[in-house]
């Protein structure tokens, strides 16, 4: 079966720097789904979401935008900007966990609500020809809350519902919980791609394993951790190229370049980049020590000189690793 790997959107860290960047070096995604654009009760698009899914920017990419709402004026705004780019899809996000999102029933605390739910999806199914597709996690305080929205999701022809296997109270504490999963599998009325904790291909194949009438996967976290993983599943190997580490370093300098250019001062910089490395670290021998190196870094100078010695670290230790 051929499948379809997703990146799954990080709102802060997947935009279009970080997914030219990715694309460039390590490839094996297929579809980007872009970080929602979330309106604020005004009828207008910040720049920082326009830019983000504007086509010059995304030029070799397949992208798909997001919208966080709970309301079908600000949905329909957000269409029809997102269709005078030139997109043909819009995605839902039902998924978002945090309280200040969940108090304003948005996000996965909209899911409890199928009414609400119906009477959005009705206005832009009549008032607009765009393809809708929804994010969803399986509820906010138990994994029935989306069993209850199938009904009411039935009734219109989404493109898809990706689910992330959790519910909104557990934010990302706890396990996905897979038989809640597999509900789903046998009540949706739609199509399904899955979402959650796929961090190795170790971890892909479990899932493959476990659903096999799945053809989508979403990748979020992982991606950024070890951005070698989707391209490893597609040629369905566990291992990295030999010159995993030069690839990496080429990968880290472009991303580098585009915030360099975006954001200004040395702390600034590196503070972005110390939110990529909490991820980057992870798949290395000592991410703690890691993480804590960079934290250590007060000028681009020295945060230079603590990535190439942790690169060459790296090398070291992985090629020690298979020599002896
Ligand atoms: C920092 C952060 C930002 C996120 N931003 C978004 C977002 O903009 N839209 C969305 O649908 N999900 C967002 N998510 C959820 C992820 O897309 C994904 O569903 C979740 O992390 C589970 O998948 P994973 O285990 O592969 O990471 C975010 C998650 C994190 C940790």
């Amino acid at each position: 079966m051929s499948i379809t790997l997703l990146s799954s959107p990080l709102q802060g860290f997947t935009d279009y720097r970080f997914r030219n960047a990715f694309h460039k070096y390590f490839g094996g995604i297929d579809t980007f789904f872009a970080p929602y654009i979330r309106l604020n009760g005004k009828m207008v698009i910040k720049t920082n979401y326009d830019k983000d899914i504007q086509l010059k920017n995304n030029n070799t990419l397949n992208v798909i935008p997001q919208i966080m709402t709970n309301d079908a004026d600000e949905f329909i705004f957000v269409t029809k900007f997102v269709q005078s780019l030139g997109y043909k899809e819009l995605n839902w996000n039902l998924g978002c966990p945090y309280p200040m999102v969940i108090n304003k029933c948005m996000g996965s605390g909209l899911i409890n609500d199928p009414d609400r739910i119906d009477r959005i999806l009705d206005r832009v199914h009549s008032e607009t020809d765009i393809t809708v597709s929804m994010k969803m996690r399986m509820g906010y305080e138990h994994s029935g809350e989306i069993i209850d929205t199938f009904p009411i999701l039935g009734k219109y022809p989404l493109k898809n519902i990706a689910i992330h296997a959790r519910i909104g109270k557990q934010l990302y504490k706890g396990g996905v919980d897979l038989d809640a999963f597999q509900r789903c599998v046998d009540h949706s009325p739609h199509k399904l791609y899955y979402n959650g904790d796929i961090t190795t291909v170790a971890s892909y194949r479990e899932m493959v394993k476990r659903f096999p009438s799945i053809d989508h996967w979403m990748i979020g976290r992982g991606l950024i951790a070890d951005p070698f993983l989707p391209s490893m599943i597609k040629n369905n190997t566990d291992e990295y190229p030999e010159d995993r580490f030069e690839i990496f370093s080429k990968f880290h300098d472009t991303l580098f370049s585009a915030y360099e250019q975006k954001l200004t001062g040395d702390k600034m910089i590196i503070m972005k980049m110390l939110s990529f490395w909490q991820y980057f670290a992870t798949p290395f021998s000592n991410p703690t020590k890691i993480v804590k190196k960079i934290r250590k870094a007060k000028t681009i100078e020295v945060y230079d000189d603590a990535v190439a010695e942790i690169l060459d670290n790296e090398r070291r230790f992985h090629y020690s690793d298979i020599s002896y």
